[in-house]
């Protein structure tokens, strides 16, 4: 979507995956879903290091409003006990933070927890949305019964029409599965869902990785500055994955030129997961503005190893990843070169390891790389042409 946002892939943190739909304040204060949730993370964002290393949207997810839109002016409320302070004070509150605050709606009658949807309130719902200052708004397709792809470009319209630059995140191409046609995605929205939704489990992230590498030609082509394919938030700290498991979500969302919407209680996170998350190299590559997103160039015949590349900005540069998703309990001998990469002919490349923070020095395009990987782990690289002196 051409206003100007998201030039490259947004990052922030999101409530979904980690904090779902628990609105049990009353038993569970310190983890339900409300205003205070939202002002804790926004204020961590801005004293650990998140804000800096280029976190920006604190979004909120389903479940943030009241049952009913208000019956006199059908607006959509928030929830009176968990938002006492309603959207726009938050909203003032994470922009004195220097943050962005995103909010979600549904385009159907109902979000996918059961709370009013935009269907028949567009209008209102979008000038709703600008006045109380929002800057992102992520629109699910749940009980969508009719053409949803026209109620999201009805939307985007009124978005537009409100003068307020507000970031547009799509789940219609998920909804719609095989059909999609994301061309049309990226004329229309800074990014959109087009894998199943993130648990916090190997087995999901996996899935994602696959759908993404089995469609690698059709995903790269439609993502850009403006537009973006989003495989869903990252689950890194939470339960559910191992530390190279971590490594991996990171480092191929930084392949994949995907979004980073941590989901994660950045109140208790595990250092090194915090780590990772603010790792300046990863975040390079994600954030690369160039904008092209990597593409899967071979993998084995049992589909347990893949080669990924991406094009960098910088002259010739390229980002390049070795993905081992086999969980046999042996670690993997690597040998290979950098034409397996597919690589343009260079004199020769300056190999940096990501993850380890190591120069592994020079190696022309026929030169052997070796290395060992561990049960579902990845290499992580930059390539740097040498001047042919
Ligand atoms: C869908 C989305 C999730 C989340 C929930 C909220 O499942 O894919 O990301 O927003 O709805 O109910």
């Amino acid at each position: 979507l051409d206003n100007g946002l998201a030039r490259t892939p947004p990052m922030g943190w999101m409530q979904w995956q980690r904090f779902r739909c628990n609105i049990d304040c009353v038993n569970d204060p310190h983890y339900c879903v409300s205003e205070k949730l939202i002002m804790q993370m926004a204020d961590i964002m801005v004293t650990d290091g998140y804000k800096d290393a280029g976190y920006e949207y604190v979004s909120i997810d389903d479940c943030w409003m009241s049952k009913e839109r208000d019956p006199k002016t059908n607006k959509m409320q928030a929830d009176p006990v968990r938002f006492p302070s309603g959207i726009k004070a938050l909203a003032n509150y994470v922009h004195s933070k220097g943050l962005k605050l995103g909010i979600y709606q549904d385009m159907g009658t109902k979000t996918c927890k059961g709370y009013p949807g935009s269907q028949y309130y567009v209008p209102l719902d979008a000038q709703t949305f600008a006045d109380w200052e929002v800057d992102m708004l992520k629109l699910d397709c749940c009980n969508t019964g009719y053409d949803m792809v026209s109620g999201y470009s009805v939307m985007g319209s009124f978005l537009n029409k409100t003068g307020r630059p507000i970031l547009y995140a799509c789940s219609w191409p998920v909804c719609m599965g095989k059909n999609a046609n994301f061309k049309l995605a990226a004329k229309m929205c800074n990014m959109w869902r087009n894998a199943i939704d993130i648990t916090d489990s190997w087995d999901r992230v996996h899935q994602i990785i696959k759908i993404y590498s089995n469609n690698t030609q059709h995903f790269a082509e439609v993502a850009g500055p403006g537009h973006w394919n989003d495989p869903d938030q990252l689950i890194i700290g939470d339960y559910g994955l191992s530390e190279t498991q971590q490594k991996v979500q990171m480092g191929m969302w930084a392949m994949m030129a995907s979004p980073l919407f941590m989901s994660v209680d950045l109140r208790n996170i595990d250092p090194r997961a915090k780590k990772l998350l603010l790792n300046k190299q990863v975040l390079a590559i994600n954030q690369d503005p160039l904008g092209k997103q990597g593409m899967r160039v071979w993998i084995d015949t049992t589909g347990t190893l893949e080669y990924w590349t991406r094009p960098l900005m910088s002259n010739g540069s390229y980002a390049i990843a070795i993905l081992n998703t086999s969980d046999y309990g042996m670690s993997r001998h690597i040998n290979c070169t950098l034409k397996d990469f597919k690589l343009p002919s260079a004199n020769s490349y300056l190999i940096t390891d990501i993850f380890g923070g190591e120069n592994l020095g020079k190696f022309g395009l026929s030169d052997r790389i070796v290395l060992q990987l561990h049960p579902t782990d990845m290499f992580l690289a930059t390539a740097v042409p040498m001047s042919f002196s």
